[in-house]
């Protein structure tokens, strides 16, 4: 759970009351241990009734999400919340228009009208990625899917709505018990033994927790505007792949690269992808908020997963390459 943020130090959280939006989402999990251990009371608002969700509601229905933030009576609000399903949007616009655009206007209503500082979490997919990364925060957007429009829209949302609002970019997010792409990497190299992955497309791979660290930095030093905050470096799909795989004790001859073009010939999908879509962080920096190198994220988290998987490293086994 460490990020190499800078030494400057932060205001403190302790007491203070905090809404965090998906808290049932992989990046909202952590976001809640995380502000519990600065000593924040934390409001926990998830999709669903689950353990660990204080208040679950549509983020969508307006009524319902002014009063329950009204209740709460937040200083910060934290909107990790977002309908995450590239494809799923890109066939059904709507999805993203409601829970990513409409939740977004009104939890943003809801921060202003209760004097909370809010703190959106937005995406590298809201640039092209056909040229210009790495992306500074004021790099001119673009996107080319329906789920990079719905979290511009969002964004514009959040930052329209008054001085005390931001917006924190990320990318390629992986960790926790859901799906993400280092775990289906190693799950397809455990049952199939090979797996064909793109070598032409380009990001910055993001170890959640570490996120969620720099999340909270930010949201204590109440930083405005847009930030880009990812772990350091450039990766391929490719490279991060045979990392994964390497680092879990398979051969990482067992990862092999595919262009974009073949794979989407094989496997089609219904939203593009930016072919280099690398964040970086100069805003955050600059307030000593600085995410570690993806490798030593990736290094630190893989030993636990490939655990989970049962993958070689687990039990021993190939670790070589
Ligand atoms: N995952 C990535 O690679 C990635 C990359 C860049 C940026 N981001 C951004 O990072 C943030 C966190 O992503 P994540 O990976 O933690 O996503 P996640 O695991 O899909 O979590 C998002 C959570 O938001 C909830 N949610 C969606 N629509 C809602 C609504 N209308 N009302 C209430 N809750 C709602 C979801 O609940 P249900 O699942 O129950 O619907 C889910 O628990 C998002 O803003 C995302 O856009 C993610």
């Amino acid at each position: 759970m460490s990020s190499d943020a800078g030494a400057a130090p932060q205001p403190s959280l302790a007491g203070r009351c905090v809404v965090v939006t998906g808290a049932g989402g992989q990046l909202g999990r952590y976001l809640v241990h995380e502000l519990q251990r600065a000593g924040a009371i934390v409001a926990a608002f998830g999709a669903r009734p689950a353990v660990g969700i204080d208040v679950a509601l549509d983020l969508a229905d307006e009524p319902a999400t002014i009063q329950a933030i009204d209740r709460a009576k937040p200083s910060i609000v934290i909107h990790a919340a977002a309908c995450t399903d590239v494809d799923g949007i890109e066939r059904d616009p709507e999805r993203g228009e409601r829970s990513n655009v409409q939740a977004t206007r009104i939890v943003a209503k809801a921060a202003r009208e209760s004097g909370a500082y809010l703190l959106a979490v937005s995406t590298d997919m809201v640039f092209p990625g056909d040229g210009g990364a790495p992306y500074l925060e004021d790099a001119p957007t673009s996107p080319i899917s329906a789920y990079g429009e719905s979290k511009l829209r969002a964004e514009v949302a959040v930052l329209a709505g008054g001085a005390e609002n931001a917006v924190a970019r990320t990318a390629w997010l992986y960790g926790g018990a859901g799906k993400h792409f280092p775990r289906t990497v190693l799950t397809v190299l455990r049952d199939k033994g090979g797996i064909d992955v793109v070598d032409d497309e380009f990001g910055s791979p993001t170890f959640a927790p570490d996120l969620a660290t720099a999340l909270v930095k930010l949201a204590a030093a109440r930083g405005r505007g847009r930030f880009h905050l990812v772990n350091t470096g450039r990766a391929s799909r490719f490279e991060l792949a045979r990392e994964t795989a390497r680092l879990a004790g398979f051969d990482p001859a067992q990862v092999r690269p595919v262009s974009t073009a073949a794979f989407l010939a094989r496997y089609p999908l219904p939203a593009r992808r930016p072919a280099d879509s690398t964040l970086r962080n100069v805003r955050g920096a600059a307030l000593g908020i600085a995410l570690r190198d993806w490798r030593q994220a990736l290094a630190e988290y893989a030993p636990r997963l490939a655990a989970e998987i049962g993958a070689p490293a687990a039990s021993g086994g190939h670790t070589g390459g």
